[in-house]
């Protein structure tokens, strides 16, 4: 298709246009703007019919895959469908004409939007205070690191040296803490993919700053023991920390800071359904009890009778994380889908996000081996095992499914389930789609005993066909050049 394999600019032909009202006769346009801003050269654009404009870009939109194509079931990304209205509020002119430099008396506006959403995530988290700053969920998790030790500069006199995390640890875990200048010690999961609580237990000294543990966890299980595991490391004085990136599946059921959790942060962009993937600006608000209020970043909103204001007369802050108040834009659409959700709504979220999971789970469990064969959250995490003794790998799976149309799971993660292919439905997919994509499934793996050259081969109907990974990685070929 032409206009597909093309730059915009090789399309271009002297003298074709798109339709347009007619241009402005050049003296009256001279009499009108001034010879220095006029430009003296039209600029080089292409010069493109409109049908062709409209069929290029459409055609490039499809490209890759996304939400707005079809199912994407990538576990621990909760890559759920994102309403169109949020995008528009985002867009009214009093937000985005808004400048970060402007006076507060003149966008009290946006200053209520941020803090509605602050109480509503305070709210939902069960937490005291909350910094907007964070612009994702690894930024948070590093925010709240660096206050745990300006805590414990200023209670303990020494920061401590050591921060806890499970063997199931989302990789932005480890890296948070080494860059908060913490040692990472990794706690072997038990068999049931739980925490081990005597495993937990040998691990913590008055050296222990946190335990960082994700909730529900990443192999999609409720850590069910989990004010045992906070009341131990607090036994010790160090602090507990949320990873809320799956609090899609508590929502309005069961709150970290009733948990007893210290900190938490909270991907905007995953649960509060904000654009997610492709670079795109994340949010990751992070929320603590009053004790680690006074170091949260500098500014936070604050609002007295009625006037909202930013507070940066905070001594003990550990400073600004990000320029500005953070991605205001995701702000915007994250209030509006709480208030259109409502509190019922989004306690269905949570109900339908873990009835879809388990669906899949039970529909699939005779056919792939399930890690923790039991009821799960959000997402469940099959083990690609069998399908592997028998020709075809997880990746192969993977690769297989572009063909049907479909992003695949989360693949090899977690590290500690073999051949891991890890589903996280979310609540925003109907049951005809999980039918459809559960026959697919069962399709490849009817495929793997037919032809199992058709997996280890494929994709084959995507722009791209399977690259090899490593070479693609080390030799970046990222240049278009033109044919
Ligand atoms: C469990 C978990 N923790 C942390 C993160 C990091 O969040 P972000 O990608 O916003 O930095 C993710 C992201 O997928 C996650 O799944």
């Amino acid at each position: 298709m032409q206009s597909e394999s093309q730059l915009i600019f090789e399309l271009s032909r002297p003298g074709r246009v798109g339709y347009d009202v007619p241009s402005t006769p050049r003296e009256i346009l001279a009499a009108q703007v001034p010879d220095l801003p006029r430009r003296k050269v039209p600029p080089k654009l292409p010069e493109v019919s409109e049908n062709l404009v409209v069929r290029h870009y459409t055609n490039l939109s499809t490209r890759n895959h996304h939400i707005d194509k079809d199912f994407y079931p990538l576990g621990s990304c909760t890559m759920k469908y994102n309403p169109k209205i949020n995008d528009e509020l985002a867009g009214i002119p009093g937000f985005g004409g808004l400048h970060p430099f402007q006076m507060t008396n003149t966008a009290q506006g946006a200053l209520e939007v941020l803090q509605r959403l602050s109480d509503a995530l305070l709210e939902v988290t069960g937490m005291d205070a909350i910094t907007l700053q964070p612009a994702a969920g690894a930024q948070g998790e590093l925010t709240a690191l660096l206050m745990f030790r300006a805590y414990h500069q200023k209670h303990g006199g020494r920061p401590r040296r050591r921060v806890i995390i499970p063997d199931s640890a989302h990789g932005t875990n480890p890296a948070s803490i080494v860059i908060a200048g913490y040692e990472v010690t990794e706690l072997k999961s038990g068999a049931d993919g739980l925490t081990d609580i005597q495993a937990l237990k040998s691990a913590l000294s008055d050296d222990v700053a946190a335990l960082m543990i994700t909730n529900p966890n990443t192999v999609g299980l409720f850590e069910s023991r989990i004010a045992e595991i906070i009341e131990l490391v607090h036994s010790v004085g160090g602090l507990v920390y949320m990873d809320g990136a799956n609090l899609n599946a508590m929502l309005g059921v069961s709150r970290p800071g009733d948990m007893g959790f210290d900190a938490c942060h909270i991907n905007l962009h995953k649960t509060f359904s904000t654009p997610h993937g492709g670079g795109g600006p994340g949010s990751g608000p992070v929320a603590v009890k009053s004790s680690l209020a006074p170091f949260l970043p500098s500014p936070v909103i604050n609002t007295r009778d009625g006037v909202h204001w930013w507070d940066w007369n905070r001594p003990d802050s550990i400073g600004h994380v990000h320029s500005f108040y953070g991605n205001f834009g995701m702000h915007v659409r994250a209030l509006a889908y709480v208030l259109s959700m409502g509190g019922d709504g989004l306690r269905a979220i949570s109900e339908n996000a873990i009835i879809n999971a388990n669906y899949l789970r039970v529909k699939l469990s005779g056919t792939y081996e399930v890690a923790y064969d039991r009821p799960c959250t959000h997402e469940v995490i099959l083990s690609g095992d069998r399908q592997k003794a028998r020709g075809a790998k997880t990746l192969d799976i993977a690769k297989r499914l572009l063909d049907y149309g479909y992003h695949p799971p989360t693949v090899y993660f977690p590290l500690i389930v073999h051949e891991a292919l890890m589903l996280e439905p979310t609540e925003s997919e109907s049951r005809e789609t999980l039918d459809e994509f559960i026959q697919v499934m069962l399709e490849i793996d009817r495929e793997i005993t037919r032809d199992p050259e058709l997996l280890k081969s494929a994709p084959h109907t995507t722009p791209v066909r399977r690259l090899d990974e490593a070479g693609a990685a080390r030799n970046l070929d990222i240049r278009y050049t033109a044919k």
